[in-house]
């Protein structure tokens, strides 16, 4: 069957607000958007998901989120029954959000299927929100290649189907397919807490000049937004839904320093008068307070013993 060139005129009217400058949505018009949020638990990948859902959904697409853990139907409404459902409810075009429950790769091949046969079919703007991406999506996991190959062929083919995507993942090397980082066009990376990755993370912040300690420092619901337009640290706001039942994450200022010139600093800053307080029964208390274990006291007093001796 010939198809006509398809012209996303929708992308050229619509706009995501991420916290951060608009993106305007007519740059991706002749791609298609696959957006990746990477980010270690409670970091707020969910909610970016659900906000980039929620808008398009307003825009003219239908957004159907995968949901793999329960937590979205309490939000948008009960999940499709099965495949046929979504086949239908997509065809229908009705319903703005479509929750899908998959839990596990295999369960969720039916649905991707029916997610590319519909687009095919009517090529009418189609959001996919997949959370918990590494679990459908994996270079190496023989188990889950057929979950992998549907939304790699959804990446790969959606700009010619009017497929959109958004993919979150806990990692960023390894836990989605290479096809889906080396297609990625929206890349948004929140907090990164282990400093040992940052050798295989770093060539891809160089040219932007983010360091560790700048990736380190982000708080719940904030990232580094890499799009076409350049790249910007951004504050995602809340999904509509979610505010309604989640607390905002508070805002923790950090207060212990990340790297050892900065701890060195924070001890040289401490006046002598106040460490020699710290006497045993103060540092007792202070250690039961803090649940700090024997090593810890132990390695704690050491420590405090040198500056001392360093001082005096
Ligand atoms: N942009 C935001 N502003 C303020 N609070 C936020 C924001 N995003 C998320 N939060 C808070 O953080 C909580 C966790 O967010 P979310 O579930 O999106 O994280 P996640 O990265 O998906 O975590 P997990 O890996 O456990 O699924 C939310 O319930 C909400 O309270
Ligand atoms: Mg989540």
């Amino acid at each position: 069957m010939a198809h006509a060139v398809i012209r996303r005129n929708e992308m050229f009217e619509a706009t995501l607000n991420l916290g951060g400058t608009p993106v305007d949505l007519g740059e991706y018009a002749t791609t298609g958007l696959l957006a990746v949020a990477v980010g270690p638990r409670g970091n707020g990948k969910t909610n970016a998901g659900l906000v980039a859902a929620e808008q398009l959904a307003e825009q003219g697409w239908i957004s159907v989120l995968i949901d793999p853990e329960g937590e979205l139907e309490s939000l948008y409404g009960a999940a499709v029954a099965d495949a046929e459902q979504l086949r239908k409810s997509l065809g229908a075009r009705k319903q703005p959000i479509i929750v899908v429950s998959a839990t596990n790769a295999e369960a969720f091949v039916p649905y991707g299927q029916a997610v590319l046969d519909v687009a095919d079919r009517q090529r009418k703007p189609i959001f996919v929100f997949i959370d918990e991406g590494q679990m459908f999506s994996a270079s190496k996991k023989k188990d889950i290649a057929a979950a992998a190959d549907i939304i790699n062929q959804l990446a790969e083919r959606g700009r010619k189907r009017a497929v959109d995507m958004f993919i979150t993942a806990h990692r960023y090397t390894g836990s989605l397919h290479r096809t889906i980082f080396a297609n990625k066009n929206l890349t948004l990376v929140g907090c990164q807490e282990d400093p040992t990755a940052w050798s295989t993370l770093a060539p891809q912040f160089r040219a932007s000049k983010i360091e560790f300690s700048d990736l380190n420092a982000l708080a719940p619901g904030e990232f580094f937004c890499f799009s076409r337009a350049g790249v910007e640290k951004i504050r995602m706001p809340m999904a509509s839904a979610l505010a309604r039942v989640a607390p905002k994450a508070k805002r923790v200022k950090r207060k212990l320093p990340t790297t050892f010139s900065q701890w060195n600093r924070a001890m040289r800053e401490i006046p002598t008068a106040r460490l020699e307080a710290l006497n045993d029964p103060v540092v007792n208390l202070l250690g039961a307070v803090a649940g700090l274990s024997a090593q810890q006291m132990l390695s704690g007093a050491r420590a405090l013993q040198d500056e001392l001796e360093a001082r005096a």
